[in-house]
């Protein structure tokens, strides 16, 4: 049977999330993202398109590093001002019934207990409909803003965070039992006490001791996204997550990261196939490939790839501003996002060519075509590559995910690649069928 493509809106509580400068397009809407009719409109037309999720990323912190300081970041808004991302979810859910919601939390800024309480209580709002993406941070300017220096060391980010996960399983999995709730008027019994147990956690990171207060709520662990890319975060991601971000690249390297990822997971006791994997993407797509290469041209002319590389500045911790426009940047060791970093290893990149890029003011790969064009592209890359499907990143918002849903996803459809409804149930279930909960092998179930 062939692999039906999966889809999440890829996008933030912000004005320029990926594609930086598009927000001063006359038809870009993204300046009233403190609207919260901006969302529930999104969220209805991505419903209308069965996007499989609207995935909000979310950083702690601001883009400081280029020119050492925010003047590009704050005139062109690259994610400052950005909002909180998961004060969006009730009001979209309120107007949706089967749209995902994968948020970001940094969890180096947060105690467990509180995160467990707040995802477990968004899943039953949602009916079962909340994915935690889980980041440990790349940023020295959020340490300062909670009172400290710099990050702590990249690996040891992820060790808190092995720990921090550990106990959120406890709750969400471990104190209460599937059926402690019955509700019976008859008995006075809202919860059988004899079915909530404690639990109990101590380590270097965290100790927590007592009753977790959420009941299950339909899918008990939030379905788990995650992006780790270096070897800690690919250890990482592979034991935990459910879905993972890649980066994108040639068919060939992204074919050879997901073999990697998929070998990894095996290593950990996991089925491969229990794990998705998404590349991020930007489309720009019309009637046909012409009138796209036009609407790309009109694009670009409001697109700012000064913008996109104060946000790469800050990425790889490292102020892109000081190399002459030819020069090859150099590698250093930085603490930031190690897999973007090692790139200035591994290739010949200079300022100049990072704005060739930066076509639209972001680094994702760019696919530029009419519907047929698209499809047939992505098409390929999903089979090549063996990912299973993609996050679409904003450019003129909402236009960008209007056109893809107008010219796109019906040729998918044609091709059998693409749900033509929502499956009911659980985002989990929608994503792999097979019921809302946690697989048995999965490192929480066997705490
Ligand atoms: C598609 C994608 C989305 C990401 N979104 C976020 C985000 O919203 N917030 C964040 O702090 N980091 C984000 N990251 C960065 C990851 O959390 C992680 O730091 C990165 O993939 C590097 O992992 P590494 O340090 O193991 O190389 C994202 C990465 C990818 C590939």
């Amino acid at each position: 049977m062939v692999k039906k493509i999966l889809l999440n809106a890829f996008d933030m509580n912000c004005v320029g999330h990926i594609n930086h400068g598009l927000w001063t397009h006359p038809r870009d809407e993204s300046a009233k993202f403190n609207e919260l009719s901006y969302w529930t409109n999104l969220a209805k037309t991505l419903e209308g398109g069965l996007f499989d999720g609207v995935f909000l990323a979310d950083i702690t912190g601001v883009y400081d590093v280029y020119k050492n300081n925010l003047d590009v970041t704050l005139k062109e808004s690259v994610q400052l001002p950005s909002h909180d991302p998961i004060t969006l979810v009730s009001a979209m859910a309120a107007i949706t019934t089967h749209l995902g919601f994968g948020v970001t939390v940094n969890l180096s800024y947060e105690h467990p207990y509180l995160l467990a309480r707040r995802f477990a209580s968004l899943d039953h709002l949602t009916q079962g409909r909340m994915g935690w993406n889980i980041v440990t941070g790349y940023l020295d300017s959020a340490e300062r803003l909670f009172g400290r220096q710099q990050l702590a060391e990249h690996d040891q980010r992820y060790d808190k965070a092995e720990d921090f996960l550990t106990l959120c399983y406890k709750y969400w999995e471990h104190s209460w039992e599937q059926d402690a709730v019955l509700k019976d008027k008859q008995t006075r019994t809202f919860t059988d006490p004899k079915k909530v147990h404690e639990i109990h956690h101590q380590s270097p990171f965290f100790e927590s001791h007592g009753v977790f207060q959420v009941s299950p709520s339909p899918q008990r662990t939030p379905l788990l996204f995650q992006a780790g890319a270096s070897e800690r975060g690919v250890a990482f991601a592979t034991k935990h997550a459910e879905c993972i971000f890649i980066g994108g690249g040639s068919i060939a390297e992204v074919k050879k990261n997901v073999q990697r990822i998929r070998d990894t997971a095996i290593q950990n006791g996991r089925n491969p196939q229990d794990i998705k994997i998404f590349v991020g993407i930007t489309v720009v797509t019309a009637e046909n490939d012409t009138q796209a290469v036009h609407k790309l041209k009109e694009y670009q002319q409001y697109a700012s790839p000064e913008a996109g590389l104060a946000h790469y500045s800050s990425s790889v911790g490292k102020d892109l501003s000081v190399y002459k426009e030819h020069e090859r940047i150099p590698y250093e060791k930085s603490n930031s996002i190690t897999s973007v970093n090692e790139k200035f290893k591994q290739q010949d990149i200079t300022p100049y060519s990072l704005k060739q890029q930066h076509l639209l003011g972001g680094r994702y790969p760019l696919f530029v075509g009419g519907g047929e064009t698209i499809a047939a592209q992505l098409i390929h890359f999903l089979d090549e590559t063996g990912i299973d499907g993609f996050n679409l990143t904003k450019t003129v918002t909402p236009e960008s995910y209007e056109d893809f849903i107008r010219w796109v996803i019906p040729e998918w459809q044609k091709r059998d690649r693409y749900k033509t409804a929502y499956t009911v149930g659980t985002l989990r279930h929608k994503i792999f069928q097979q019921g809302p909960f946690l697989k048995p092998q999965h490192p929480a179930k066997s705490l």
